[in-house]
């Protein structure tokens, strides 16, 4: 890797929002490591942006949702000695249904990614950054990707809402906790966004959809922008940002049921 490049490691950067942070970050001079299962998509990213930046980029097409993940992914970054100067937690998935009706399987593996993973990676880089901060007076950021979701319960993406509202808190507490260390945390909340997750998470019919899709390029530019800013939290687009506030003046069992008219199909 160019040694005077910074590096940023992005989960989830074969497709949507994680592609789109991936060339900002080729963009602006920094190196990669491209982590997602599908291994030709990153290929064709990393030839993409080396063509376009002269991006080095290190891929490692991994199960996210494996226990033995996170370590695996710091394993190969330590071999290569790379400083992860940016680690972007934004690999994730929903499943849209009832809860009692949802596969088992399928609904812990969600928490597996969207939650546990993205704990364990944070857990395992962030102390290099802090380290980097201290020593060599060097910034370390942390971009977490969330929902709007977070915001409220999600009555038919039940665990998938439940795991967002995890990833905001977690990212607020911790940039709390890191202030004055060198090390931010970001938290982006985008609303819909048109991505390949509703077509996967079988949740192509929901009204929420027929309001409008924001494009993951603009999504990934908001997320980019508030993490250079070292902003706690970004809600992606005005109207998801008046959505996400109205809901805290509103009684809970009111904003429970708006949002299940929302996810109805
Ligand atoms: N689209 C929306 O409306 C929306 C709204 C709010 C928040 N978000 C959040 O934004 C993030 C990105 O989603 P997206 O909309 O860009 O969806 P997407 O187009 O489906 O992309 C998801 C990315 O995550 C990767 N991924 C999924 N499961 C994985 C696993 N088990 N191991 C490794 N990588 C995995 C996928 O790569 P592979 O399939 O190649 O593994 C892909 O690169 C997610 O956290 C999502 O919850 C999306």
């Amino acid at each position: 890797m160019t040694a005077d490049r910074k590096t940023a490691l992005i989960t989830g950067a074969s497709f949507g929002i994680g592609l789109e942070l991936a060339r900002i970050f080729a963009r602006e001079d920094y190196n990669l490591v491209l982590v997602a299962r599908s291994a030709d998509k990153l290929r064709q990213l990393a030839s993409e942006l080396e063509k376009s930046h002269g991006t080095r980029s290190l891929i490692l097409a991994t199960d996210l949702s494996e226990p033995g993940a996170p370590a695996y992914l710091l394993d190969q970054t330590t071999r290569a000695d790379i400083q992860v100067d940016v680690l972007v937690n934004n690999a994730g998935f929903g499943q849209y249904g009832l809860f009692a009706e949802s596969d088992l399987e399928e609904c812990l593996r969600q928490i597996q990614l969207n939650v546990t993973t993205l704990t364990h990676l944070t857990r395992l880089y962030l102390p290099a950054m802090m380290d980097r901060a201290k020593t060599e007076r060097k910034s370390g950021r942390i971009l977490n990707v969330a929902s709007t979701a977070a915001f409220q319960p999600g009555p038919l993406m039940a665990v998938y809402f439940a795991t967002k509202a995890y990833v905001l808190h977690l990212s607020e507490a911790l940039a709390n906790e890191l202030n004055g260390s060198g090390v931010t945390v970001t938290c982006l909340c985008p609303g819909a966004t048109a991505t390949e997750f509703h077509k996967r998470a079988n949740a192509t019919g929901q009204r929420l959809l027929k309001l409008g899709s924001m494009d993951a390029r603009t999504v990934a530019e908001d997320g980019y922008r508030a993490l250079m800013a070292g902003k706690p939290v970004v809600i992606s687009g005005f109207r998801n940002w008046l959505v996400a506030q109205s809901v805290r003046f509103s009684p809970r069992g009111l904003v429970t049921a708006i949002a299940r008219k929302m996810q109805e199909e």
